[in-house]
Parts: structure tokens; C-alpha cells; sequence
């Protein structure tokens, strides 16, 4: 890439969060950025933005979306796989379809955006490939047990190819937010509540923990900021936390020392289950 050349990323779920306020920020500093909706219309009009229209729940709109931008583009410099929506709810009453759609959204469509990226970037031998999945992926969120596994499927996929793809120059990279203030919780759909009364009140729990976490949290432009940070460096680390310094530094190194009977503990206490 010449030096005066802008970098091109392509980046899911441009619309709100920290899609939003990263598509803001690359743009800024001179990216080009083609990013996704399921409605274009939400998407922001900055200069450098190519709007997408994608829905991750279909593989036709995503190789139909992901042609059209690069055959505007040419190649890419990095993809962002960052959409993403949550399910909540006891298993038991969660619809089978639901926890499909958390492994559509969450894994395959991830996946499937990489397996069309790749072959460009294999042909130049560059490129970043960022997945944005969870703390979760590491501290599983109760009554969220599918978005918790479907998060640590695209952590495990991660790590194996970026050993896959070490003979080349790509960069295989998770980032890991902790919770972040974004209206991801308003959108997390809910499956029917728990049958008794002690669980409707576990559940409960969990969720205004959550929604607690949610009002403190930093907002999205600290995980703009990592992921700025990702694709402009020579050599990205391959795992980011990023959040509260409670989350992103404590509990990592929790999760690392502590036997997994007291950190279960823990998290019961934390969720005051
Ligand atoms: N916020 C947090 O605390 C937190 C913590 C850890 C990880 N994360 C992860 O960070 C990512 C971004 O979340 P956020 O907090 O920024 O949430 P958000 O504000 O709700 O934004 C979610 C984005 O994903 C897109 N999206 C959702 N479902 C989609 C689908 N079926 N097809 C296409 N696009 C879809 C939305 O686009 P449209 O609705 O416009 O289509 C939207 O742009 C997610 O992967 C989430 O799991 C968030």
C-alpha cells in the first residue's frame, strides 16, 4: 500500500455501539470504512463510510453485501467482525431457534465473512483479522449460557487460525470487551421467564446485575480506541481486554490463578444467584 493510500476496513454492526463510534473514529484518521446493517439507513453518513446493507442471519446476504464491497474496495486491510445481539433466558424456555440464531450471528457469520476475506489477503500477504467476542467467552454469563458459548466458539476459532495462518503475514486478533455502555442489553432478546418464583427471582438477579454493569460501564470509544490501535501497529497482540479496570485487568488474572469451585462461587455472589 503506498503510504497516502487509506487503509480499507471492513467492519459488522456499523450502526450503534462500538461499531458505531469505531467506524467514527477510523474514519477520522483517514480509513475507509465499508460497514454493515440490517438497515442502511441507520448507518452513519461521515465521509470515508460505505454504507452495507447485511443481515448475518443469511449467508446469501452476507456473500451478497461482502462482494459488492470489495468489488468497490479492491482488497481489504482488515475485517472487524463486531455485530452482534444477545439471547437471555433460563435454556429450558429458550426456543431452539433462538440459541441457533446466537451461533448464526455469533460463529458462522464471523466465519464465513473470514473464509471470503482470506483469499485477498492470503494474495497479498497482509491484513488484520479482528474478532470482537466477550468476557464472556471466559466468565460465562448465567441465563446467557448460548451467547457465553457462542463467544468462546469464536475465541477457540481465533487462536486456531491464527496458528493456521502463521507461515503468513496476517494478523489473527480477539478482542475481549468487558461490559461496555451500548444499547446491547436493550436489544439482548428475552426468552419466557422461569416457571417458580425462586427462580423468577435468579433470574432477575442476574439481569439487574447486568443492567448495573451496563450504567458503569465505559462507553464504546475505548474499544474504538483498541481496535484503532490493532490495525495501525506493525505487530497487534493477539488477545485485547478491554473495558473497567475491574474486568479487563482483575478477573482475568483471577481467572488465571483461582480454583474454578471459588471462582463459580464468586460469580454466584457477583450475580447474587
Ligand atoms: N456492550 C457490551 O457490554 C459488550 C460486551 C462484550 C462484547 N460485546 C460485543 O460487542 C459487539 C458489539 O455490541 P454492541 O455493544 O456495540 O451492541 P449494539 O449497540 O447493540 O450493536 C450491535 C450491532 O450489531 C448489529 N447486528 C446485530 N444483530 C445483527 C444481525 N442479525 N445481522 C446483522 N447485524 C446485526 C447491529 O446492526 P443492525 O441492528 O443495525 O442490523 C448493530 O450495529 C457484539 O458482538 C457484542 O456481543 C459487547
Amino acid at each position: 500500500m503506498a503510504a497516502s493510500e487509506p487503509r480499507k476496513i471492513f467492519l459488522t454492526g456499523a450502526s450503534s455501539g462500538i461499531g458505531l463510534e469505531t467506524a467514527r473514529l477510523l474514519t477520522q484518521h483517514g480509513c475507509e470504512v465499508w460497514g454493515t446493517s440490517r438497515d442502511i439507513l441507520r448507518l452513519p453518513q461521515v465521509p470515508g463510510f460505505h454504507p452495507v446493507r447485511m443481515d448475518l442471519t443469511s449467508f446469501d446476504s452476507i456473500r451478497e453485501g461482502f462482494a459488492e464491497a470489495l468489488r468497490e474496495a479492491g482488497a481489504f486491510e482488515a475485517l472487524i467482525n463486531n455485530a452482534g445481539d444477545g439471547a437471555f433466558g433460563p435454556l429450558e424456555t429458550m426456543p431452539a431457534e433462538m440459541v441457533r440464531e446466537q451461533f448464526q450471528v455469533l460463529v458462522d457469520a464471523p466465519l464465513e465473512l473470514i473464509r471470503l476475506a482470506l483469499p485477498k489477503m492470503r494474495e497479498r500477504d497482509r491484513g488484520v483479522i479482528l474478532n470482537v467476542t466477550s468476557l464472556a467467552a471466559q466468565f460465562p454469563i448465567p441465563f446467557m449460557a448460548p451467547y457465553s458459548a457462542a463467544k468462546s466458539a469464536l475465541s477457540s476459532f481465533t487462536q486456531g487460525l491464527r496458528v493456521e495462518l502463521s507461515n503468513t503475514s496476517i494478523h489473527v486478533v480477539e478482542l475481549r470487551p468487558g461490559d461496555i455502555q451500548t444499547l446491547f442489553h436493550e436489544r439482548t432478546k428475552q426468552a419466557t421467564a422461569a416457571a417458580s418464583t425462586e427462580d423468577q427471582r435468579r433470574l432477575k438477579a442476574a439481569w439487574d446485575t447486568q443492567v448495573r454493569n451496563m450504567v458503569a460501564a465505559p462507553p464504546p470509544e475505548r474499544v474504538a480506541r483498541a481496535v484503532l490501535r490493532v490495525i495501525t501497529v506493525s505487530n497487534p497482540p493477539p488477545v485485547l481486554v478491554v473495558g473497567g479496570f475491574f474486568q479487563a485487568r482483575v478477573t482475568p488474572l483471577g481467572a488465571r490463578l483461582l480454583p474454578l469451585r471459588l471462582l463459580e462461587w464468586a460469580l454466584r455472589r457477583y450475580y447474587r444467584l
